[in-house]
């Protein structure tokens, strides 16, 4: 028998040392680090027998399809972001802050499949039986062929699921309430998480079915402990939005199957998450009258358009160095947008606070915002109100140029179908096309341009 040997895991990202130390080298975290003992993990141990693997041509076999076989969930706006459905033996991790609707929207989505005659389980670690099924009448989802079970340990999971015909779908719920024999830590600790997590997936490659782990995330935004999750499955999702808004955030962070900038968005109500096709709508319809400092955006979200409320406030600082504050966009480059602003255009916020937010919870990475963000800073430094029918894109240079974006066609033609009429934007690249259409297109080809126009 092989000597069995300490090691030293911190909790918060699985880094491993070999001594014990009260902060983690890897994260920084204080007291993190747990000792966990190594060996005796999946698949036997150290006394386990080498096997011969199977080898396989790379070309596919006559007829076989040449893109991954997939389970269409039926709810739209969760497919778009998986990039067409869940992928038949892969593995997926759905995380999101407790309360956002993670349960709810997977017990949809198995519903769904359950009604088209597919085999799916979902397994709750966290709530018994009688209180998922409360949830599934709630949501009117009584009637779909659903197998539903109360299991925390692997073993009797995987045990669970080889009883009868092979599932579609499994979804655990959450990974962190699971805990397998084969790690000797506590349940909840990385190690139980990573071999619970090990065991899962390897069903789902073995048995074809496709297993969803549910996570939930801590206030800094990674998922609780096991970050090493992330890197074992095929796919991450993440699910946000504010808990207080109703609307919600499907995002791929990771995907191996698909693409990663589409989002999905829903819209939370008294029965489940319902699916918003048009978010544009959605988003806009929050606003109020117009008002200094907010300006629309025409952006992109992978292949849609979608129009959201980008909105400043500027005011006098009391503070000797004042106040950048950002909701839904990046700090670093609110800063360069400022700074734009003052070298090339000789606004001043250097006696000011300024905040900066996304309306409606959006998280915007696009750089052709930059306009829209350099409109909302401008009229709210001036006090003045921006045209409520116009839409701005482009992206700022650090030399106070305004650059293309890609996608002009499809944002102004949101913008058109919206009731808007004027677009703020650079002037499109050559070559596109944009047809007769009643929306004006008002050029800036400078950031001054701008500036001169709003104040
Ligand atoms: P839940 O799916 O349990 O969140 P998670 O699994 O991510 O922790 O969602 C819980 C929240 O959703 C709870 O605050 C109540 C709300 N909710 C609704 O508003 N309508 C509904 O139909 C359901 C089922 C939940
Ligand atoms: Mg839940």
């Amino acid at each position: 028998m092989a000597k069995r040997n300490a090691r030293f895991v911190c909790q918060h990202c699985g880094g491993v040392t070999t001594k014990w130390a009260g902060k983690c080298e890897a994260c920084g975290e204080w007291n993190s680090i747990v000792e966990e003992m190594d060996g005796g993990g999946i698949g036997g141990g150290p006394g386990r027998k080498p096997r011969r693997g199977r080898v396989v041509p790379l070309l596919p076999l006559v007829g076989a399809t040449d893109s991954a076989p997939r389970i269409v969930s039926g709810i739209g706006e969760f497919d778009r972001v998986t990039g067409g459905g869940f992928v038949r033996g892969s593995a997926l991790l759905v995380g999101g802050d407790p309360g956002i609707g993670k349960s709810t929207i997977l017990i949809q989505a198995a519903a769904e499949l359950a009604r088209r005659g597919q085999r799916v389980v979902y397994i709750s670690g966290e709530e018994a039986v009688a209180q998922v099924r409360l949830r599934a009448e709630r949501l009117g989802l009584l009637d779909a062929p659903l197998q539903l079970a109360a299991e925390t340990s692997v073993e009797d999971i995987l045990t669970t699921l080889e009883a009868g015909e092979r599932p579609a779908l499994v979804i655990i719920d959450s990974i962190q309430t699971i805990w397998t024999e084969m790690a000797e830590s506590a349940p909840g600790s990385v190690a139980q998480v990573r071999t619970s997590a090990q065991a899962l997936i390897r069903y789902a490659k073995e048995s074809g079915a496709t297993v969803v782990l549910v996570g939930h995330v801590t206030k800094e935004g990674t998922i609780a402990g096991p970050r090493v999750v992330e890197h074992m499955v095929d796919a991450v999702l993440y699910f946000e939005g504010d808990n207080a808004g109703h609307f919600r955030i499907l995002r791929a962070v990771k995907n191996r199957f698909g693409p990663t900038d589409e989002i999905g968005v829903f819209e939370m109500t008294g029965k489940g998450l319902r699916e918003v096709p048009n978010p544009s709508e959605l988003f806009l319809g929050e606003r109020s009258r117009a008002s200094p400092g907010a300006a629309v955006f025409a952006g992109m979200e992978g292949t849609r358009p979608v129009l959201v409320e980008v909105q400043a406030l500027v005011a006098p600082s009391p503070l000797g160095t004042p106040r950048r504050a950002v909701i839904g966009w990046d700090s670093a480059r609110l800063s360069m947008i400022l700074a734009v602003l003052e070298a090339h255009c000789g606004v001043r916020f250097g006696q000011h606070d300024v905040y900066l937010n996304i309306a409606g919870g959006l998280r915007i990475q696009e750089p052709a915002a930059d306009l829209a963000v350099a409109a909302a800073l401008v009229s709210s430094l001036a006090g003045a109100t921006l045209d409520p029918t116009s839409v701005f894109f482009g992206e700022v240079s650090l030399s106070g140029l305004v650059r293309p974006v890609a996608h002009a066609m499809l944002r102004l033609k949101e913008a058109e179908k919206l009731g808007f009429m004027t677009a703020v934007a650079p002037a499109s690249r050559g070559g596109e096309e944009r047809g007769p259409s009643p929306m004006r297109l008002d050029t800036v080809e400078q950031l001054a341009d701008l500036v001169a126009r709003v104040a």
